[in-house]
């Protein structure tokens, strides 16, 4: 069955406090994946190895799409501008607001006007060491995720040659495609390309835990030493969240019972249904699912049903609310649901009981245990990354009229 890549997002970062990267081809993320399941493991995962953290290098550079200032520098305008997508007022930013957590602070991701997301908006800081993106990993480079996003019926749902048409009349865009990209008028899909530079920009490598592994002990504080204790060991989130980003990239079903809202709410059943088809469900799981398959859209193999990508555990300090589908609002609640067993309070759990994950399982932690780890995973998070919106440049007609009037009379 073919795969429709429905909205997508791109990923560009831009100039964050840490990096001006310019065109260096770092280290990419190494991941270790030290639960043996029943899934094919992406080629990132498959690098094996004790499961243990690591500070984050340098993300990693496409040789196709170099870093320049310039290229970022256009990213950063096209991030924030809503002229790329449909009716020109939903663009990246939109969704991914920058004090927000660079992500939308609701369960749900607002969508495009007249609908509502069906999955939690994701940070965009450090994507660029993501090897694929979104909670169920569809999007292979942030290049094809911003292309996505910007088409996707429920984000952006823009089209191509409108949101081009709309670049050539914007002269400051016009000049800068020119510089960077040689572009006679501007091309869209180099508009994908300056937005993913600029998201390879937004990382954040100088974290308490960061520093930490580098070997200064006091960037964490005693609570936190314990906390790592506990991950490590007896609460056993290393298993999954390890690596430079605090994940294998691997896919897992921990036990996210659905979201309610896709039973009481109109628009959001309306999405549901709608990515049903999008993603190439089969005619018996589009009629009758009740929650999210996650990664079986991709694999179509019954056994990842209900699996979604380890997330990052880096900048979640300001990325709440959490789970693709936003159900938990604070890292208390997500160490709770741990500690039940992947269960929430109420004792509701993923209906796909047969592809949950062995490795969690209660795990018996005290009141002040449960602090610990709280307070170490906020060491994944340095100081909030804010950036003013910029301004965005005017249109302005491609032709005078007297041009205009000149070359009607050549004809
Ligand atoms: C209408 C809201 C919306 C808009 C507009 C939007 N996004 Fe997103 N973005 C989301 C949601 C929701 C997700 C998670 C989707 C999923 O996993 O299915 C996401 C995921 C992402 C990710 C993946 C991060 C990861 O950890 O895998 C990146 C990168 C991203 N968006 C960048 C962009 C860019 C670039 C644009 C503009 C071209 C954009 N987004 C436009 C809502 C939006
Ligand atoms: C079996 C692999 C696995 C283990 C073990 C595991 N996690 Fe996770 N974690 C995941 C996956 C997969 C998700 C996403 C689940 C979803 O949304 O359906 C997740 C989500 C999270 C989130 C939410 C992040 C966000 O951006 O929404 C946090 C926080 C988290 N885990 C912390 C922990 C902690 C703390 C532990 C140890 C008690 C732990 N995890 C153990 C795989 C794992």
């Amino acid at each position: 069955m073919k795969k429709r890549m429905k909205y997508r997002h791109a990923v560009l970062m831009a100039s964050i406090a840490t990096t001006l990267l310019v065109g260096c081809n770092a280290n990419a993320t190494k991941s270790n994946s030290a639960a043996a399941e029943k899934a094919p493991a992406p080629a990132a995962a498959m690098a094996m190895g004790p499961a243990k953290l690591e500070p984050l290098g340098l993300p990693p550079i496409p040789a196709d799409n170099k870093q320049s200032p310039a290229k970022i520098a256009l990213g950063k305008l096209l991030f924030f501008d809503p002229r790329l997508g449909g009716d020109a007022s939903t663009g990246c930013s939109t969704c991914h607001e920058p004090d927000q957590g660079w992500a939308w602070a609701e369960d749900f991701s607002r969508g495009y006007p007249g609908t509502v997301h069906w999955r939690n908006s994701q940070t965009i800081i450090n994507s660029a060491y993501n090897p694929r993106n979104f909670w169920a990993g569809s999007a292979s480079s942030l290049e094809k995720q911003a292309r996505g996003a910007a088409r996707g019926g429920v984000a952006g749902n823009g089209e191509g040659d409108l949101m081009e048409a709309r670049l050539a009349l914007i002269p400051v865009y016009a000049k800068a495609f020119k510089e960077v990209f040689g572009d006679e008028t501007p091309l869209i899909r180099n508009a994908w390309r300056a937005i993913a530079s600029f998201e390879r920009t937004l990382v954040q490598r100088d974290t308490p835990i960061d520093k930490y592994l580098q070997g200064d002990k006091s960037a964490l504080s005693e609570e936190q030493v314990r906390g790592k204790a506990l991950f490590e060991g007896k609460a056993g989130c290393i298993q999954c969240h390890n690596g430079p980003m605090a994940t294998d990239f691997n896919y897992y079903n921990v036990g996210v019972p659905p979201s309610p809202r896709w039973e009481t709410d109109g628009l959001a059943q309306i999405t549901f249904r709608f990515e049903q088809y999008a993603k190439g469900q089969t005619q018996e799981g589009y009629r009758t699912a009740k929650e999210d398959w996650g990664y079986y859209y991709r694999s179509k193999n019954s056994w990842d049903k209900g699996k979604f990508r380890t997330p990052s555990l880096r900048y979640t300090k300001y990325t709440p609310p959490y789970l693709h589908n936003g159900q938990l609002d604070t890292l208390e609640e997500v160490v709770d649901f741990y500690n039940r067993g992947g269960k929430f309070e109420d004792g509701r759990t993923t209906n796909f009981t047969k592809t949950k994950s062995k490795l969690i399982k209660p795990l018996g932690l005290s009141d002040d245990e449960k602090d610990e780890l709280v307070a170490f995973i906020e060491a994944f998070s340095g100081e909030e990354i804010l950036m003013e919106k910029p301004e965005l440049p005017d249109y302005a007609p491609l032709f005078t009229k007297a041009e205009l009037e000149a070359a009607q009379e050549a004809k």
